[in-house]
Parts: structure tokens; sequence; C-alpha cells
């Protein structure tokens, strides 16, 4: 999955590069910073003595020293003051600069904080947000994982409104598991499943058939029919799988098995970068024998943004994260 979020210590991620949220003396400083030094040694500090700090918005790479990872790129993100004084542009401007010196040192993969959101006060939903574009954007044109560290419960927030949005969907449609519906829901879901996992055979005729007649008739696979379907969206196949956090590996995995049989989050990336409808998601599903339930809060959470026609995977990434669910992506 090319952008990751993951609750961790950065200080125990072990990727190419991870990021510094410091101050422009680069010094050294409370926060992430601190535990960054702390873990790394006293070389670090001396090897960021000889930088001469770093403008806003920059970034400088040093060693790693004794933390687990190649590189400790160093940025300096901008303070909040209201939002008024471009701290946006600022802070999109570090994710970049970070994301090239990572790839002029050949860096693939890396694990950012939520850069300002702390001692800078930038309100972490908004952080996050620019951090996601910024990244997103970046992945576009290069390959790349990008883990995203979120420290605490506590320093992770969506925008309350999508929170309690959502909260409310959930509890309408989550099956209640204190009520008699719940099992004739789950029978139902469960009937469902099976029938999206039986073979996806062509109306049986009167006559009786052979078995390798009825199974001549198969419907195309998940494979097969995503194919067809990017062609009919007017995207390249770079594009889409982008679109839908996947990796280019799989997507060749995909490509290239015509009985590859997708995980639900695979499968639903790709219904949301094709911007499905509901109706054509489940019918993408079932050719993964796969099937939206609502014995499920990561299927709830994903028909909540597809129903809406809201197809950002970063945003529903954002929200199922919020949920400790699975995240969409391969
Ligand atoms: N791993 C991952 N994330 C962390 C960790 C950790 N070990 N520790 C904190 N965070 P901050 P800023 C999160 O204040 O706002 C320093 O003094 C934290 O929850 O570290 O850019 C520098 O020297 C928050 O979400 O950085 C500067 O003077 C995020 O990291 C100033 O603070 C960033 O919080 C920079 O402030």
């Amino acid at each position: 999955m090319p952008i990751q979020i993951v609750r961790n210590d950065i200080t125990k991620m072990k990727v190419d590069a991870i990021v510094n949220a410091a101050n422009r003396t680069l010094l050294g400083g409370g926060g992430v910073d601190g535990c960054i030094h702390r873990a790394a040694g006293p070389e670090l500090l001396a090897e960021c003595r000889t930088l001469g700090g770093c403008d806003t918005g920059c970034a400088k790479l040093t060693r790693a020293y004794r933390l687990p990872c190649k590189y400790v790129i160093h940025t300096v993100g901008p303070v909040w003051r209201g939002g008024g004084r471009g701290e946006r542009e600022l802070l999109s401007s570090c994710y970049r600069a970070c994301l090239e010196l990572a790839l002029a040192h050949q860096c693939e993969t890396v694990a950012f904080p939520l850069i300002s959101s702390g001692v800078y006060g930038y309100p972490k939903d908004k952080a996050l947000q620019v951090a996601m574009e910024a990244v997103g954007t970046f992945l576009l044109d290069h390959e790349m994982t990008v883990y995203l560290v979120i420290f605490d419960r506590a320093s992770y927030q969506i925008s309350t409104k999508l929170f309690s949005d959502l909260a409310a969907y959930i509890d309408q449609n989550y099956v209640d598991q204190h009520t008699d519906s719940f099992l004739e829901q789950l029978r139902y879901s469960q009937v469902r499943e099976k029938a999206a996992r039986a073979p996806m055979a062509a109306p049986m005729p009167q006559t009786e058939i052979g078995l390798e007649q009825a199974l001549s008739r198969l419907d195309e696979g998940f494979s097969q029919t995503l194919l067809q379907k990017i062609d009919e969206s007017g995207m390249t196949d770079a594009q889409c799988y982008k679109k839908a956090n996947i990796d280019r590996k799989l997507f060749s995995k995909i490509r290239s098995n015509p009985a590859y049989r997708p995980s639900k989050p695979t499968a639903l990336a790709f219904a949301v970068a094709l911007e499905l409808s509901l109706e054509e998601t489940d019918e993408l599903l079932r050719r993964a024998g796969l099937a939206l339930s609502h014995a499920n809060k990561f299927d709830i959470i994903v028909e909540y943004f597809i129903s809406r026609g809201s197809y950002d995977i970063f945003t529903i990434n954002e929200a199922l994260f919020a949920f400790d669910q699975p995240l969409l992506g391969g």
C-alpha cells in the first residue's frame, strides 16, 4: 500500500528514512525531535551542528546512527497562526522537500510524523489532510511506500463532523447484536456471501447440461472485469492503481492472473478508484467471491462514502483508521 497510516513510535520504524519535525536550528527540542535525538544518540546532534540550520518548509538529511533506519530527514514545519499566513503551503512544502530528498537517496520506504501538529499547534485534522494530499500527489509520479505515523490516539482526529456522521451511519446500519433481527440479518449476509462465492454461471436452461458445459459459461473473473472497467473509465492502469492506493507489483499480479482472488480492501479500493456505484461495487465484489455486509463496520464505512459519491480514498482511509478498521489498498 503506497500510503499507510500506522500507530507507532517513529523511532521504532524500520524504514529507509524517518522524518523529524525539527526547528530551524536543527539542534534538537521536545516532541518527536527529542525522541529521535534520544534514540539516535549524541552523534546525531553532532552531525546536525554541521548543517547550519534549516528554513521553514525545507529539509536536510543526516545519517540515523542508533536508529533502525538509514537516514533521518529533518524538516521544519510552520507554526500555526490561524491559517492565514501561508501555513498550508509551507507544510505541504515540508512533505515535498522530504520526499525529494528521500528519492535522491534511493529510499523506498519513508515514515513521517504529523509535522507541525504538536508544539507548533497545527490543527491535527487539517495537518493530516495536508499530509495525505502532499504525499498522494508525490506518489502519482513516484514509486515509494510512505507511512504516516500517528503516535497515540489523542494525536489523531478526523473532522468531528465526519466522525459523528459516520458514527450515526454505523449505528443505523450495523447489525445490532442484541436484537433478534441480528440473527436474521446475519443469516441474510451469510446467504449473500455464500451466493457471491458460488461460481457465476449463466442461468441454467431447463434441459440438463454437463458440468463441463456449465463451467464454460462462467462469468469473467475479478481480474478481467477490473481491466475492462479500467478501459471503460478512460484511466490508464497506472492512474487507476495509484488512485486505489495499490502498488505496482500487486497490480501486475492481478493483471497477469485471471483467477486472482483479491482481499476485500483491495477489491473495494478499485471500486473507489473507478468511482463505481454501490450496485457496480457489489457486482465487482461478486466477481471476487465477496460481498458487502452490514455485520461488518469496515463494509458499512466504505458503503457510507460510496453511497454519497465520495471517492477520495485517503479521506476514506482516514475514517477507517479512526474506527480502527483495515485500510483500503493492497
Ligand atoms: N513518534 C511519532 N510521532 C510522535 C512522536 C514519536 N515518538 N512523538 C511525538 N509525536 P511535535 P511540531 C507526534 O511537537 O508540532 C520540537 O520541540 C506528536 O503527537 O514533535 O512540528 C521541535 O524542536 C505530534 O502529532 O512537532 C520544534 O521546536 C507530531 O509528532 C517543535 O517541537 C508533531 O509534534 C516542532 O513542533
